[in-house]
């Protein structure tokens, strides 16, 4: 059988993350309905025939029955259960030998936390904050800790349990929010160090990368009130406003400073053995040192219908590139590293 098909595979929100439900704020990852189908659409327009996939539990035997007709599958799951769950699918793909875009389970599992891959950056001389991680709220914060902290989920990602009460300035505030991510999200709290200076976010793509314009996060425009952040009000309230366009690209940065950030970018890429396609977001100091604080893999492509926000499809049409020429190219990135001629 003609090997023809590009499986597609996704998850699903089915619920619309909201402030006052934590419960919501689980599937922050996934996208909703609408999003998927028209990615699909998109795919479909690029020329592929699409075999869309849900990476549910029916996800290994929909593959497993398919794998003769699938050529290639992208991989835009999250994974649903347990803590290592971005690494599911690759791992099945693995098993049943279907080339995928992406990286593969042992980079999606590290990326997915956030504490494990500072480790591993750490020990590759890249700069990273201190941290602590909380299984309980009996444990004693480390001396080397210093108000103001942010507390955010381990192993989330859609700034899901990152609020406006996420940076917190005293032992009681720490307290209450080492809870609620315990509690809400059944994962250790990350704390850590809470920098107010400039935030990058920077999209490769490539084998090698390439760096393609580094997005700024500007929050001077946030109301009175909001810490300087990327939360869940920011991704999820402020975003869905058309005024609010906080999203500077390419950020207006000297090249000095450019260079400093690409160097760090590439060695992020280097130590955790990317593949294809990420996005490293980073966070300065007062005095302008970038700290790594998190690697996006698979990175979130919202199409332009849907949101002209979305950093990564926002970083390639920065650089002339639309979004079905961003489809296209993770694939082709694909195709070429296995070979595979179409
Ligand atoms: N240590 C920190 N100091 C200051 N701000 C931080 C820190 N950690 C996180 N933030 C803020 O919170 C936002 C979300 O944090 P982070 O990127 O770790 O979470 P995420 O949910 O994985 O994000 P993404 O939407 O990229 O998946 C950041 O974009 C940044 O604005
Ligand atoms: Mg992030």
């Amino acid at each position: 059988m003609e090997k023809k098909y590009i499986a597609f595979l996704y998850n699903i929100r089915h619920k619309y993350p909201k402030l006052n439900d934590a419960r919501t704020q689980l599937e922050t990852d996934f996208d909703d309905p609408e999003t998927i189908m028209i990615i699909i659409k998109h795919l479909k327009g690029c020329g592929f025939r699409v075999l869309p996939i849900e990476a549910n539990r029916k996800a290994y035997l929909k593959l497993y029955r398919n794998r003769n007709k699938i050529l290639l599958a992208f991989n835009y799951s999250e994974g649903i259960y347990g803590s290592d769950r971005e690494s599911h699918i690759p791992s099945m793909l693995e098993m049943l030998q279907i080339p995928y875009t992406g990286s593969t389970p042992l980079t999606q599992a590290l990326v997915l936390n956030k504490a494990k891959a500072k480790e591993i950056l750490s020990a590759n001389n890249i700069p990273v904050l201190p941290h602590q991680l909380f299984k309980n709220n009996k444990e004693k914060l480390n001396k080397n800790l210093k108000f103001p902290l942010i507390v955010k989920p381990v192993a989330q990602g859609s700034s899901s349990g990152i609020t406006n009460k996420s940076v917190v300035f005293n032992k009681k505030q720490l307290r209450r929010q080492i809870s609620f991510i315990i509690e809400t999200f059944n994962q250790e709290a990350l704390v850590e160090s809470y920098l107010s200076g400039r935030e990058f976010s920077v999209a490769m793509l490539g084998n090698p990368p390439k760096i393609l314009p580094i997005i700024e996060s500007c929050h001077k425009l946030l109301p009175k009130g909001y810490f300087h952040i990327d939360s869940l009000e920011v991704k999820w309230l402020f975003e869905e406003e058309s005024e609010f366009n906080h999203l500077i690209c390419p950020a207006k940065i000297s090249k000095k400073f450019k260079r400093k950030i690409e160097k760090i970018c590439y060695d992020v890429w280097k130590a955790l053995n990317v593949r294809d396609w990420c996005r490293i977001d980073m966070r300065c100091d007062r005095k302008n040192n970038p700290y790594v604080l998190e690697v996006n893999s698979p990175p979130g492509i919202i199409p332009p219908e849907v949101s002209n926000m979305s950093y990564f499809p926002l970083a390639a049409r920065a650089a002339g590139m639309s979004y079905k020429k961003l489809l296209r190219k993770i694939i082709n990135l694909a195709f070429k590293r296995y070979g595979i001629k179409k």
